[in-house]
């Protein structure tokens, strides 16, 4: 058994690749592993702190899709990253020791310059973002984090703050490993990557209908334009999330689009039905999570507690290790 620990930034709902890349290895690691899952607040200061006012609301919403997917507060430790003061504290201690080279390389932050148009205004904390993600996975003493490739040079500095700490004070924190979600990527609507901000994307809060008219907008091979035209199922991206989804039909959905017997209205009416069959438990539980969002703020509330008093334990010997303890 490994500790795990992962979190997310709080910036609204989450879509079904979400969930299929995300949650379900989420839920898997749960029944194996000691799991500390957490909404990452502060980082969404980050890439825009004039925007911040929606944090409560998106954690709220984020909180709702996770417990409705099956992450479940009994097994894993589900908590608000900025209602545990540790990380702002060991955020500052490992600020102390990292070089900044190290984060002026960091391409996943370059990335986030250019996609936020933030060339003229990076702040000190958006540089930063690594050592605060660093500090999330320390302060627990994290061995696993499941993670998107695009984290991976977050990790990386992870591994590098937890080696440079280890030599100058000791040996604290273990250098935590990378479980990567072997996933394929997951295509939206118009063809690219699934994503909020491109507007391509099935929610788990959409109902039936809306998943029909999503999936019914989707782009399929432009050459079959009637049912009776032979098409091209391997640069169609229906057929491609019917692959994702394990699809039992496989050849014959092959066989029949070439031969012009099966159309593409009826091939997304079936991925349609298919989205909704894993979309329909989930939204209906995430609507009666939010009847009463007083009670999944007290979830919530116990998670706090436990992970601060998990991480109050660890930061007591990171201050003896660094020479604060006073008293
Ligand atoms: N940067 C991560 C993301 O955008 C979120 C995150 C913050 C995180 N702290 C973390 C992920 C610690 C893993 C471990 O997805
Ligand atoms: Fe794609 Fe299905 Fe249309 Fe073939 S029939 S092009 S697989 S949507």
């Amino acid at each position: 058994m490994s500790r795990i620990v992962s979190g997310m930034r709080s910036t609204g709902q989450m879509h079904i690749a979400h969930y299929l890349s995300v949650l379900k290895s989420y839920k898997e690691m749960q029944e194996k592993h000691e799991c500390f899952f957490f909404f990452a607040d502060l980082h969404v200061f980050t890439t825009g702190a004039d925007r911040v006012s929606e944090i409560k609301n998106n954690t709220l919403q984020l909180a709702v899709d996770w417990l409705a997917s099956g992450i479940d507060p009994e097994k894993s430790v589900v908590f608000i990253q900025s209602q545990v003061p540790a990380h702002y504290q060991l955020y500052l201690l490992l600020s102390m020791i990292t070089p900044k080279g190290w984060l002026e390389r960091n391409p996943t932050v370059k990335d986030m310059i250019r996609d936020y148009h933030l060339v003229d205004t990076v702040g000190h904390g958006l540089l930063g973002y690594p050592i605060l993600q660093a500090a999330d996975i320390l302060l627990y003493k994290g061995e696993m984090v499941p993670i998107g490739k695009d984290q991976r040079p977050h990790l990386e500095i992870t591994r590098e703050i937890a080696r440079r700490f280890n030599k100058l004070f000791g040996y604290t924190f273990p250098e935590p490993k990378e479980y990567l979600r072997e996933y394929p990527l997951i295509k939206g609507i118009d063809g690219q990557k699934m994503s909020k901000s491109l507007d391509n994307a099935i929610y788990l809060s959409d109902d039936e209908k809306k998943i029909g008219k999503r999936v019914a907008k989707m782009v399929t091979d432009p050459q079959k334009i009637r049912r009776d035209d032979p098409g091209h199922p391997d640069v169609c991206s229906v057929f491609e999330f019917h692959g994702v989804l394990g699809d039992a039909e496989k050849e014959s959905r092959v066989r029949e689009c070439k031969a012009g017997t099966l159309g593409c209205v009826s091939c997304k009416k079936e991925l349609a039905g298919k989205l909704n069959e894993i979309i329909a438990p989930i939204r209906e539980k995430r609507e009666k999570l939010l009847e009463n969002p007083k009670d999944v703020w007290e979830i919530l509330e116990a998670g706090n507690k436990k992970a601060k008093q998990v991480s109050s334990e660890i930061w007591e010997e990171i201050e003896e290790k660094v020479g604060l303890k006073y008293y």
